[in-house]
């Protein structure tokens, strides 16, 4: 396809220099801006003109006329160096971390946080544009079998992805019921009794349902799963229907006491877990992607604790 083209409106740079003659007025003046000689310059433009099968021009006197095929070609080629002088600038933005998208795929749960971490990086590089995918642990996995995102945060990591990962904050599950709730009067509640209440639980796929399915089965306890929910604002909003009591993360109830739900004291919680922020190892990251990683590294953890703890209620 390239070669055909070029058969049939020549080379970028005999593009390059039908517009330098143009806008110099002669073969002098092309040569000279572009530190060629004066034959080079006219022997390009008549292979240019061979390759397009029509005259450029025409020499009338010491003046160039351009004909209607010399204006079009003339036209396209502007064209064509404007828009590759935008991509080179648009590419110099890319090296300089002007411009570029970051992809971020995170479970529902670090919704909470991620934010705090990205709202200082996109300050400091107004011009570029995240796209932050929020799912459940199983569809990030999915994401990430697909190399879809620069970088993934949940916890649980699956095995055999080969993965790069910095583990940067604890998670801690927590049991929750209503403010009134009798549980939430006690010093402390056993298990076993906590499990008698009807219990509210995250879908399949997701990583807190993950971590406490795991803690109950080690725990030999079964849960009286009343609801399945999709959602931890959903569940919360149950616990305050008076639907059940439930095991969420920490990070959902920075809010809690001003939604009405309390963390109960049951005896061998919270379940404690840890957010992994990950990416494949063999994908090479954009220059964006690492700036954004070293800033993970170097101030990330510290902005999201500090994020987290102003968030928590007095
Ligand atoms: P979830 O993820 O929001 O899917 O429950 C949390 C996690 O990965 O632990």
């Amino acid at each position: 396809m390239a070669s055909r083209l070029h058969a049939h409106i020549g080379t970028f740079r005999q593009l390059e220099i039908l517009l330098a003659v143009y806008d110099g007025g002669s073969v002098k003046a092309a040569s000279e801006a572009l530190f060629l000689t004066q034959p080079t310059v006219s022997m390009q433009l008549k292979k240019l003109s061979e390759a397009i099968g029509l005259p450029l021009y025409q020499q009338v006197g010491r003046r160039l006329h351009f004909t209607d095929a010399g204006l079009a070609t003339i036209k396209t080629a502007r064209q064509i160096l404007n828009s590759c002088e935008e991509l080179d600038m648009h590419l110099s933005n890319l090296r300089g971390l002007k411009s570029g998208t970051l992809r971020l795929a995170c479970a529902t749960t670090a919704k909470y946080f991620i934010p705090h971490l990205l709202g200082p990086f996109c300050e400091r590089y107004p011009g570029i544009d995240i796209q932050f995918t929020v799912a459940n642990r199983q569809q990030v996995i999915e994401r990430m079998e697909q190399g879809l995102d620069d970088f993934y945060v949940f916890s649980h990591l699956p095995q055999g992805l080969g993965l790069e990962v910095i583990e940067f904050l604890s998670n801690d599950l927590v049991a929750i019921a209503h403010a009134d709730h009798p549980l939430t009067q006690q010093h402390s509640v056993s298990l076993e009794e906590f499990c008698q209440h009807d219990f509210l639980i995250r879908e399949k796929g997701s990583g807190t349902r993950f971590a406490t399915e795991a803690f109950f089965q080690e725990k030999g306890i079964t849960p009286n799963v009343k609801m399945t929910i999709a959602s931890n604002e959903a569940i919360i909003h149950c616990v305050l229907s008076r639907l059940g009591v439930s095991i969420l993360s920490a990070h959902t109830l920075a809010f809690g006491e001003i939604y009405g739900v309390k963390v109960i004291n049951v005896d061998a919680l919270p379940i404690q877990t840890k957010w992994s922020f990950s990416w494949l190892q063999g994908k090479a990251l954009s220059p964006l992607a690492q700036e954004f990683l070293e800033y993970v590294e170097t101030e990330g953890r510290q902005m999201m604790k500090q994020a987290l703890h102003t968030m928590q209620p007095n």
